[in-house]
């Protein structure tokens, strides 16, 4: 069958996801000129449509020219060179047939909608809380002395930086980042390691070196939109392994079926059932839980992904805002070679940079490094070196540790915000560091209808349902601390229980008004 992914609580309709869909796999040269495409009524069955739905995708792709019903005989993708009659293309051709405008949104080529999170905070009062994003504190930010780093780096060797650059990164921060992550004991050469625009690109980097349309990655369910996006856009199929927000075995760290954080049984069912190219997990602070493996579970996941032979793609973006000690990373424990790991100065430091890296086998850095090549052929180095600059003169730990107990203040603060005014019925993850907290209202709730009563009272979060890429759980929402001040991370919480409680008030009277019995009107 075609590799055809629908997303039935996406916006778009589903005609139209398919419509582009086909439209892509013909462009991708997966389907080609002659090939039969399945009936409407063998397709519709196999996606779990109605026959309709189809249809329709059917007749906006013939009106194109793309394909063409022959009745008794089939649906066939259409040559460009006329081997089958193309329909005149005028109903649905990019140009205006009345005033000549490119009607540029019939060219896109795929369906994406504009769900960023951070248009949430859009009109949002100077005086508002935002629990909405996940980032380091701007009002933190050492800005004199990156300005310093920057200087001195441009004095030095600004000829140097001004010109085009290595794909694999500029030589000095190799250098030191090296120096890092060997002192976290990583055996490491410099073919190891390739610098990239963030984690963001690496993912994306990944996706191109690695997966073609329809190949199957597993994700855990509800993850980081950023990746979601990456695959959905490259019709690679995501398969969701759900995620275990508490532990409910005190004695988790000996069990790893009790950890939290991805479900391993899940994990191995899924591997099991599947051909898998690659698993992509979050073992620290996981975007949007805030969940993390523990060291049995870790191990746990890389004795499964190896059984299966599938390589783990390790997101550490958030592993160094640990409170307490560190966990081994899945790199660390990994005695095989099948473990990438991706990382990023963005939650350490400073997103704005859009400096990070990626730690893998060589051949595959060599890989990675040629579709970098081509994507934008290097980082930025400015960017590059002044970090090199702040870390050779240690600002990057002294930072990093003004931030961390920062941070660890403002998690304490809203885990005890939380424990205080949040009404039972709720409950939230306990992190020991990272950037969010995850919360699960009362069964039936819908975060994103709670958000527009929060934010009629200043208050804004982020609702569950732009992490999940399978099954959303309407009632659970993402509370990002690290950018709020302590006193309004009280004050937020406070006024969100406020809320929450008058919506729950409103529900039993609702539940109460439908107990009644009615009078039949004679
Ligand atoms: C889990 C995860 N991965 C990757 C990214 C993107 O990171 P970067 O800024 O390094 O591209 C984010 C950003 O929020 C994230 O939460």
């Amino acid at each position: 069958m075609l590799p055809l992914q629908l997303q039935p609580q996406s916006h778009i309709p589903l005609y139209i996801q398919l419509r582009d869909q086909l439209r892509a796999l013909v462009h991708t040269g997966e389907l080609r000129p002659g090939d039969r495409i399945p009936a409407s009524r063998e397709l519709a069955t196999h996606l779990g449509v109605h026959r309709t739905t189809v249809a329709n995708a059917y007749a906006e792709l013939e009106s194109e020219g793309l394909i063409q019903g022959h009745v008794g005989r089939g649906t066939f993708i259409c040559a460009a060179d006329g081997t089958m009659k193309i329909t005149p293309p005028a109903p649905s051709s990019p140009i205006s047939a009345t005033n000549g405008a490119v009607r540029w949104e019939s060219l896109f080529s795929d369906e994406r909608g504009d769900e960023a999170l951070s248009r949430l905070t859009d009109g949002v009062p100077a005086e508002g809380i935002s629990f909405v994003l996940a980032r380091p504190d701007a009002q933190h930010f050492p800005v004199a002395a990156i300005r310093q780093c920057c200087n001195t780096v441009m004095k030095r060797e600004g000829a140097r930086i001004l010109q085009m650059g290595a794909s694999d990164g500029y030589g000095p921060l190799k250098e030191v980042l090296l120096d890092l992550l060997r002192s976290e004991g990583l055996q490491l050469r410099n073919e190891n390691l390739l610098i990239t625009d963030g984690c963001q690109q690496a993912l994306d980097l990944i996706c191109k070196a690695f997966l073609r349309p329809g190949d199957s990655v597993v994700m855990e369910n509800p993850t980081y939109p950023g990746a979601i996006a990456i695959f959905a856009g490259a019709r690679v199929r995501c398969l969701g392994v759900p995620v275990r927000a508490e532990s409910p075995d005190p004695k988790v760290n000996g069990n790893p079926l009790a950890s939290p954080g991805v479900d391993l049984n899940a994990l191995e069912a899924t591997l099991m059932a599947n051909r898998v190219k690659l698993i992509v997990l979050t073992p620290d602070f996981q975007n949007p839980t805030g969940t993390s493996l523990t060291i049995a579970a870790r191990r746990r996941v890389i004795e499964i992904a190896a059984r299966y032979q599938v390589p783990i793609v390790e997101d550490h973006i958030y592993a160094r805002l640990r409170t307490r000690e560190k966990t081994p990373s899945l790199k660390q424990l990994d005695r095989g070679n099948g473990v990438i790991q991706i990382d990023s100065f963005s939650k350490m430091a400073f997103p704005g940079l859009r400096v990070g890296w990626c730690i893998a086998p060589e051949n595959v850095i060599e890989r990675l490094r040629l579709v970098k090549q081509t994507t934008d052929l290097h980082t930025d180095q400015l960017s590059q070196a002044t970090l090199a600059e702040f870390i050779r003169r240690g600002w990057l730990v002294r930072h990093l540790n003004k931030m961390r107990a920062l941070y660890t203040r403002r998690l304490a603060a809203i885990e005890k915000a939380l424990e205080r005014h949040l009404p039972e019925g709720a409950r939230w993850t306990r992190p020991e560091g990272g950037m969010c907290v995850w919360v699960e209202l009362p069964a039936g709730f819908d975060a994103s209808e709670l958000l527009i009563h929060a934010r009629e009272h200043g208050v804004l979060f982020a609702p569950g349902r732009y992490f999940y890429f399978q099954n959303p759980q309407p009632n659970t929402l993402r509370l990002g601390f690290a950018g709020v001040a302590e006193r309004e991370i009280a004050r937020g919480i406070a006024t969100l229980a406020d809320v929450l409680r008058v919506e729950m008030r409103k529900r039993q009277r609702g539940a109460r008004r439908a107990e009644v019995p009615r009078v039949a009107l004679v």
